[in-house]
Order: structure tokens, then sequence, then C-alpha cells
């Protein structure tokens, strides 16, 4: 959230972001990119209302004060290990009256909850990622075991590419692997009330993906909690 939009478009009088920027980047083997950029349209830096501070949001938020009139994230609960450590401190730094929108991927019951983006792997080649990518189907991280998606997988990108695939799709701390209604029970424990919600769904319009859906539901699964990509959600305090 650049400094131009946040304190100039919104008109924000102080806005803090926490990020686990340097951790997630190393993790993902991405080029590191600079801190967000403070500095508005004319060149005016906003040092003193536009805080920055690195790290993973359930340890450093012991050390911010609040209160906060809005608490955002988008795409980050699903990478909280600690989901309800984050949401009892984001409770706590909220202001009477104060609302938290949070606009979250449950990735792992989605189609493509394997989590991989082409850019991926690059230290096994610059293709890397887009192999495995290309070799995974719409929800095959739920119908395959491990075992069953590293024998895929060895067949199609060898075994050592396979191997950090299965690992980074089953077992990287990166993606917590949450269903929807589990999101909903942590809001709910942490003492927070939706106060309103919409999911977005773009999947399961290939015969493909329609194909894996039913293979799914074929496990017993309620394959209505995995027919969406993304939801929006307005806390507040209970
Ligand atoms: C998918 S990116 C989303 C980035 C950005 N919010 C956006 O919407 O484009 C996930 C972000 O969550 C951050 N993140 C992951 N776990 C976190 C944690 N425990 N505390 C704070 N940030 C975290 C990562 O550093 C990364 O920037």
């Amino acid at each position: 959230m650049p400094s131009r939009l946040v304190n100039d478009h919104y008109g924000c009088r102080s806005w803090t972001c926490v990020d686990n920027r340097l951790e997630y980047a190393a993790e993902l083997d991405f080029e590191h990119t600079g801190p967000p950029d403070r500095a508005t349209n004319a060149g005016v830096r906003h040092e003193d209302s536009w805080n920055y501070v690195d790290g993973r949001f359930e340890e450093v938020a012991t050390t911010l004060t609040g209160p906060f009139d809005v608490i955002y994230s988008s795409a980050v609960l699903e990478h909280v290990g600690e989901l309800s450590i984050c949401l009892d401190q984001m409770r706590r730094l909220l202001a009477p009256g104060g609302a938290m929108f949070h606009a979250v991927g449950p990735v792992w019951s989605g189609p493509s909850g394997h989590h991989v983006y082409p850019s991926y792997f690059r230290r096994h080649g610059a293709n890397a990622g887009l192999q495995v990518v290309a070799a995974l189907g719409p929800w095959m991280h739920l119908l395959k075991t491990p075992e069953q998606m590293l024998a895929h997988l060895t067949d199609i990108v060898g075994a050592p590419l396979a191997r950090d695939a299965v690992e980074s799709i089953y077992r990287s701390p990166r993606l917590s692997r949450r269903i929807f209604p589990e999101y909903i029970a942590a809001f709910e424990s942490a003492g927070l009330q939706v106060a309103w919600i919409r999911k977005w769904r773009k999947s399961a319009r290939t015969a493909d993906a329609r194909r894996a859906l039913r293979a799914l539901r074929a496990t017993g699964v309620d394959s209505a909690n995995y027919r969406f990509d993304t939801f929006w959600a307005v806390l507040v305090r209970r």
C-alpha cells in the first residue's frame, strides 16, 4: 500500500504496514523488491505517518499499541501459521467501533491449492515453476496423496524438482492449508463477528475442473466449501 494511496488518496492520518516480506521472499526464491514506497506523487515522503514493520504479525503485533480504526489485509491470512494469535492481537489493536477488512484466499481448498507459480523453484532452472504448474490439474493436490503426487511429478519433471514441489505443496509453512469453515471458526473464537462476507469464485468452469470436483465430492467432502478462491470479510468486535 504506497503512501500515495493510503495517505494521499484515502486521507489516512497514519498507516502502519506489517509484512513478513524478507522471510516470504526468501522462501519463494523471489528476487527481493525494496520496501514499499513512502513517497507521494509530489515527492513528499511520509516518514511519520507511514510506518513499516518487517516480521510476522503474530510476533511483532505486541510491539504495536494502536488503536487502529481499520485493520486491512489482502492475501495474507492464508499464509499466517498462528492465525488465532494474529486475530487476538488484531482484536486488541482495533479501536472501539473500528472494523477489519480481510481479503482471504482459502487457497488450499481451491482448485489451485498447490499454490505453485511459474516463478517458483528457479534453482531448478528458469522454467521449473512453469513445468510444475503445467503438470498440476484442478484440485490435484487434494485428490492425490503426497506420495502419488511425487510419482506423478517425477514422471514429468524429474525427481529433484518433484521432491521440492511436493515439499512446497504439502509441507511448506508458507501456506496455512485451512479451509473456509476453519477461518470462520477462528474469527468466532477470537471474539470477532462477521459483519459482511462475500465469496468469489473463478473455478469449476472447465470440464477438467468439474470432473475433479465430482471426484472430490466422492471423497465425502462438502464441495460447497471448495468451489471458491477468495472471500472478503468485514469483521467487528463482538
Ligand atoms: C500473497 S502475498 C500478498 C501481498 C499483498 N498484501 C497483496 O495483496 O498483493 C502474502 C503476503 O503476506 C505476508 N505474510 C505472510 N505471513 C505473514 C505473517 N505471519 N505476518 C505478516 N505478513 C505475512 C508475506 O510477506 C506477503 O507479503
